[in-house]
């Protein structure tokens, strides 16, 4: 089965590129060989490699810095996903593509399930939820995995983060008022592939549409950082302090309840995602080695 997976350097895309690195029917590309704000550059790519399954991993994924180039990020998570989409379509492909629990408004006091509107309350947010749509507007063979607060060993994250300033301050604030499934690169990468192994198989036909693919379980960022820190890779574990979300102002806002029911994952696909702490061990368990 001939892959093109895009977005090479992200998180998660570096995660298919270790996964992949012995598969000679998977071409990976980066920003260099395919940039997604050049719509020629994108159907030249696809058209050059003629993949028989899309997975888009890359995105403008700076949530913050969203809110001050609104054009660059639509182009890039809406009109992208579209072209690819269109790509796909002409080839009679499946396209795989990553959303985010901030397509929701937070309200909820429950999991979001599937069905629920969305209503985003970030410009980050407002493209990933119109890239949903030009997607499922412009193909019928795509899977939509709405994923969140993904992070990994490498890449700009908030376990990266917590690491650095944990080993500068003897203190620490962290949000406490905003509760999700933290979720990693790896996991989300080893499911993806999963969900095409099985598409590649005789006989199995996969159910196209949006789907929740989450770590199991949920905490706050407070929370978070607190199971990082527990972990022991720094000598000396900082207090943390719980602190709500107004005392912490972003540029975008984020919603309170990021937590996505897995069911409909689970009931189509049989299987779910580890528990957010077992990533999180997982994640850091590798950390420790490369140390
Ligand atoms: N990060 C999260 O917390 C989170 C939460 C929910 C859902 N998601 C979704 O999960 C998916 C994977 O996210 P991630 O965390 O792996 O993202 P990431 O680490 O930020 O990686 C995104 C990749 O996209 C590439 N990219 C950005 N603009 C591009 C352009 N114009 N042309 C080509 N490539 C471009 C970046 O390239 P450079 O390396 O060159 O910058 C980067 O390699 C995304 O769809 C994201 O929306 C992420």
């Amino acid at each position: 089965m001939r892959i093109l997976v895009t977005g090479k350097d992200g998180q998660v895309g570096s995660e298919f590129a270790r996964l992949y690195r012995s598969a000679s029917d998977v071409v990976l590309v980066g920003r260099g060989e395919c940039d997604l704000s050049d719509e020629q550059s994108i159907r030249d790519v696809v058209r050059r490699v003629k993949p028989e399954v899309i997975i888009n991993a890359a995105a403008y994924t700076a949530v913050d810095q969203a809110e001050r180039e609104p054009e660059l990020c639509f182009a890039i998570n809406a009109a992208a996903p579209r072209v690819l989409a269109q790509e796909a379509a002409r080839l009679d492909a499946l396209l795989v593509h990553y959303s985010t629990d901030y397509v929701f408004d937070g309200e909820k006091a429950e999991p979001y399930l599937e069905t629920d509107s969305i209503n985003p309350v970030s410009v980050y947010g407002a493209s990933k939820a119109a890239g949903e749509a030009a997607i499922a507007e412009s193909t019928n063979r795509f899977l939509v995995l709405r994923t969140s607060w993904v992070y990994a060993a490498q890449g700009r994250n908030f376990l990266r983060t917590m690491l650095r300033l944990g080993g500068e301050r003897s203190q620490l604030r962290v949000v406490d008022d905003q509760v999700g499934a933290p979720t990693s690169a790896p996991a989300i990468a080893a499911a993806t592939i999963r969900l095409v192994e099985r598409y590649a198989s005789p006989g199995e036909h996969l159910a196209p549409g949006i789907y929740h693919m989450t770590a199991g379980g949920s905490t706050s960022w407070c929370g978070f950082a607190r199971a990082i820190f527990s972990a022991g890779m720094l000598d000396a574990v900082p207090e943390v302090q719980p602190i709500a979300s107004s005392e912490y102002p972003t540029a975008a806002r984020r919603p309170a309840n990021s937590v996505l029911s897995n069911d409909k994952f689970a009931r189509t696909f049989g299987f779910r995602l580890p528990l957010w702490q077992q990533q999180l061990q997982e994640v850091m368990a590798g950390m420790q080695v490369r140390c």
